[in-house]
């Protein structure tokens, strides 16, 4: 896993968003997986700037979002499909019939998800999924215990998902108690995955996802068997890393092969 420390949020989603434009250039047709929270809203905002002042064209790009409140018309001000209305879509010159948003008020859940997963595939798979991370370690809606070969599905919140998110209903009563969400298998089928995460309260999480064990308690951690990710992080969320100044050394070895300065990184790969 390739891991980016920025020295805080707005240089978090500065890199996420070069991430994104560089795809977006490349194949304007690139099929974006989206994800909602606190997190990625830099870099939303930084994906409106790109597009008013330097013509980044979303026309024909196609976007899939993770997850869903199961109960929460599309209109209700704190669905995902709303939020993403205000943060992103409304503001970028994306064709409406290309933004996916699961449905959490679909009448027969089971038939919704399959077609979800079965949307994704005919758009020929997602180019590049945004992700944040839980407290609890959980990405999208897989909580902990989550299957790793996870497929588009119901889920149940957990205590802490459903404490972290009190916030935006005024209480925790009104959290709604289950999600619609793209599983972990789903999420790992993506080309690439850009995790994103900001804040001292993300420290524990990215560090369990990145150097601890996979497993499905901390379903983030399946990460590291999809080939690539990049997990881009602000200090304080990096602080527990125990590998971090091997990041750094990584980060300065990428930066010289892409300057051509490959023959000052070391001794002992000069070989004239
Ligand atoms: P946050 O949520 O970006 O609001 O911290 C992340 C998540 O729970 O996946």
């Amino acid at each position: 896993m390739r891991v980016i420390v920025e020295a805080d949020a707005e240089g978090v989603s500065r890199t996420a968003a070069r991430f994104v434009a560089e795809l977006v250039r490349r194949q304007p047709d690139c099929v974006l997986g989206l994800a909602t929270g606190s997190t990625p809203l830099g870099l939303y905002a930084e994906l409106i700037r790109l597009h008013r002042q330097e013509g980044l064209d979303f026309a024909r790009v196609v976007t899939f979002n993770l997850d869903e409140y199961v109960g929460l018309a599309a209109t209700h001000p704190q669905s995902y499909r709303s939020f993403m209305q205000r943060h992103l879509f409304d503001h970028v010159n994306l064709d409406p019939r290309h933004t996916h948003v699961p449905d959490g008020r679909a009448l027969d859940f089971e038939a919704h998800c399959g077609q979800y997963e079965r949307l994704i595939l005919e758009a020929g798979g997602i180019d590049l999924q945004v992700l944040g991370i839980g407290g609890d370690g959980h990405i999208a809606f897989n909580e902990p215990g989550s299957s790793l070969g996870s497929r588009t599905r119901l889920k149940t919140l957990a205590p802490e998902t459903i404490r972290d998110n009190a916030r935006f209903f005024g209480g925790e009563e009104a959290v709604p108690r289950l999600a619609v969400t793209m599983g972990v298998g789903t999420i790992l089928e993506s080309r690439r995955c850009l995790l994103l995460a900001t804040g001292e309260a993300k420290a524990g999480a990215i560090r369990d996802c990145i150097e601890g064990p996979v497993t499905a308690q901390v379903t983030a951690s399946a990460l590291q068997l999809h080939r690539d990710v990049a997990a881009i992080v602000d200090e304080p969320a990096a602080g527990l890393l125990a590998r971090r100044e091997y990041y750094r050394h990584v980060e300065q070895a990428q930066r010289l092969l892409q300057s051509g300065g490959l023959r000052t990184v070391g001794p002992t790969i000069d070989h004239e």
